[in-house]
């Protein structure tokens, strides 16, 4: 059983200790390692079983770490800058030339790192503890992939992370309950190691909040040369078969479960696992509602995307969606 603890300071002794902890963000939750610390890597690796070279996020407390005097990265562009003030604390991740202390084992041998400054203040409040307990160091980073096996659904709350988790920490590790995450999709993952910003994972900052913030075109991630594993086509996959379908033509499947927008009704025999009242929300239950399929036994769920828009998460839902669906 994990050990499940209400004070962050407690998950910052384990963290810095060498040990795992399974932390909430505002996105997912993650499990979390000491980034500098090798051995805690490996074993957050074998938790979740990722292959090793997947890289992994940094989260850090806050701006300060972009410093190259912190070790994390080296030389950044100045639309980096302009786009931690604008959204940091908050659900983005900024992909930069990484630093001295930016392992092989975070960054997946790549010669960049991810940094992100988490929301959360649970999250937030373990960073300042592991800071606090070391005044006078360089800024710590927890490494922290989403808190579920390799390739299955992110967990949006504390039960669902221990579903996936619980039989694989030791005793010594440590979990912290947030609440259920307010956005419920990954963060955007931005590469900034190019004279422009492009979008390698799309989430809650979208294209066009970068384009305002950086005063920048955005470019497309079909041309990144930049690996990021929630680039596999199947990744986010409930164990149930996922079927996308247009409103128009929704074709009940009876005894399937069904994920739309409130305007979509619930034809006789299907389950409604999400009834959604626009893309926040969507985001926000999609994760659940996959697990839902699956905690029912349901075989089919067929998924009415949300309509595209560019300035909510409908992007980001039906990016997860078509993974989801790919097979
Ligand atoms: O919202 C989030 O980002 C959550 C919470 C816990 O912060 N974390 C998360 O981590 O989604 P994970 O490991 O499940 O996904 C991290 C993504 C992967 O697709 C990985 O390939 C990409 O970030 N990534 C990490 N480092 C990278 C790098 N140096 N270059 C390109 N992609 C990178
Ligand atoms: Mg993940």
């Amino acid at each position: 059983m994990t050990r499940v603890v209400a004070d962050p300071a407690d998950v910052a002794r384990a963290l810095l200790a060498g040990g795992l902890a399974i932390i909430p963000t505002e996105t997912v939750y993650g499990l979390a390692a000491r980034a500098d610390d090798a051995s805690a890597i490996a074993r957050l690796y074998a938790a979740k079983g990722r292959p090793a070279d997947h890289p992994v996020i940094v989260h850090v407390h806050d701006v300060a770490a972009l410093d190259p005097s912190a070790g994390w990265v080296r030389a950044l562009p100045s639309y980096a800058h302009d786009l931690a003030d604008a959204f940091w604390p908050g659900p983005m991740t900024l992909v930069l030339p990484r630093g001295s202390r930016a392992g092989d084992d975070v960054t997946g041998g790549q010669d960049t790192v991810a940094i992100r400054v988490p929301a959360h203040p649970l999250a937030r409040a373990v960073l300042a503890d592991m800071d606090a307990a070391h005044p006078a160091a360089a800024p710590h980073g927890i490494a922290a992939p989403s808190a579920n096996r390799f390739g299955r659904v992110s967990p949006t709350c504390l039960r669902h992370a221990l579903d996936e988790l619980d039989g694989v920490l030791a005793p010594s590790d440590a979990a912290l309950d947030g609440g259920t995450c307010a956005v419920g999709v990954e963060s955007t993952i931005v590469d900034c190691t190019g004279s422009l910003p492009r979008i390698l994972r799309p989430g809650a900052i979208t294209g066009a909040d970068i384009e305002a913030a950086s005063g920048l075109a955005v470019e497309g991630a079909e041309r990144s040369e930049v690996r990021a594993s929630g680039g596999l086509r199947s990744h986010y996959a409930p164990r149930a078969r996922v079927v996308l379908c247009d409103a128009g033509s929704l074709d009940p499947v009876p005894g399937s479960g069904l994920i739309a927008p409130d305007d979509v009704s619930t034809p006789a025999g299907v389950t409604r696992l999400l009834c959604a009242t626009d893309s926040a929300d969507y985001a926000r239950g999609l994760y659940a509602a996959l697990r839902e399929a699956d905690a029912i036994g349901l075989e089919t769920v067929v998924a009415v995307p949300p309509e595209p828009d560019d300035a909510g998460l409908a992007d980001a839902v039906r990016d997860r969606l078509r993974r989801a669906a790919a097979d």
